[in-house]
């Protein structure tokens, strides 16, 4: 009789175990699933915000007088890199809440070069990956240039020659702001003198890219061939 009591209470106390250490070990793989749904939650997050890149981060720029393709490049080129594209025109009008035609109207252009810097700054200065897309004015400015290359080796000039710039821009005239004025007639010479202007900025480049007589995929692949890739 004592010896039955004794197994029962045994049996019963192993049972009790085998079902305390069933319960571990359930919590045990739960306690485990909620770290790793938040682990994997915390990576996408930071994804999300750029965040991962910052050990590999590459800042990549893309200068060049008006119509000569940056934003169109520039946006085939992130989507290539798998990295976020930024317009820096869209950035001024996106933070000022105005078009860059109603900042040079009631603002003024050196208003409009200010907000420039300060953009540039603000983004150079980040902890973001970007392919960018600057202003045709915007290395011409305040030290954007020098800003530009001390943040990275990817600063691309894209050359495009002055015949090509024309057929581009006569239509685009209105949008504008710089040469809404100027008659169709008038832009060779007008393009003319401002690349005088502006070459020498523009000549600071990391690399200089003949656009004219090429794809958007051939410029891509030509700037993609002289990357410098974060190491
Ligand atoms: C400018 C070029 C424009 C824009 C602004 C001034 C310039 O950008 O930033 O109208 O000084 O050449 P895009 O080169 O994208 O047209």
């Amino acid at each position: 009789m004592l010896y039955q009591l004794s197994y029962q209470v045994k049996t019963f106390m192993n049972a009790t175990l085998l079902q305390l250490a069933g319960a571990n070990i359930i919590s045990l793989i739960y306690i485990t699933r909620r770290f790793l749904e938040k682990f994997t939650f915390s990576l996408l997050s930071l994804e999300n915000h750029g965040c991962l890149y910052k050990k590999n981060k590459m800042k990549v720029v893309l200068v060049g007088y008006m119509g000569s393709g940056k934003s169109t490049v520039g946006q085939l080129l992130a989507t290539e890199l798998n990295q976020v594209f930024l317009d820096l025109d869209t950035y001024i009008e996106e933070k000022e809440e105005m078009s860059i035609s109603e900042i040079f109207e009631t603002k003024g252009e050196i208003f409009f070069r200010k907000k420039e810097y300060q953009y540039i700054q603000e983004l150079m200065h980040s902890d973001m990956s970007f392919v960018l897309s600057t202003g045709g004015g915007t290395p011409c400015y305040s030290g954007n240039m020098e800003t530009m290359l001390t943040k990275t080796k990817n600063v691309f000039y894209l050359k495009v020659t002055i015949p090509e710039l024309v057929k581009r821009l006569s239509d685009e005239k209105e949008k504008r702001p710089l040469i809404k004025d100027i008659s169709e007639e008038d832009l060779p010479e007008f393009f003319g003198k401002h690349l005088f202007e502006r070459n020498p900025y523009y000549a600071k480049a990391t690399h200089t890219i003949l656009c004219s007589d090429k794809t958007t995929e051939e410029i891509v692949a030509d700037i993609k061939a002289c990357l410098d890739y974060p190491k």
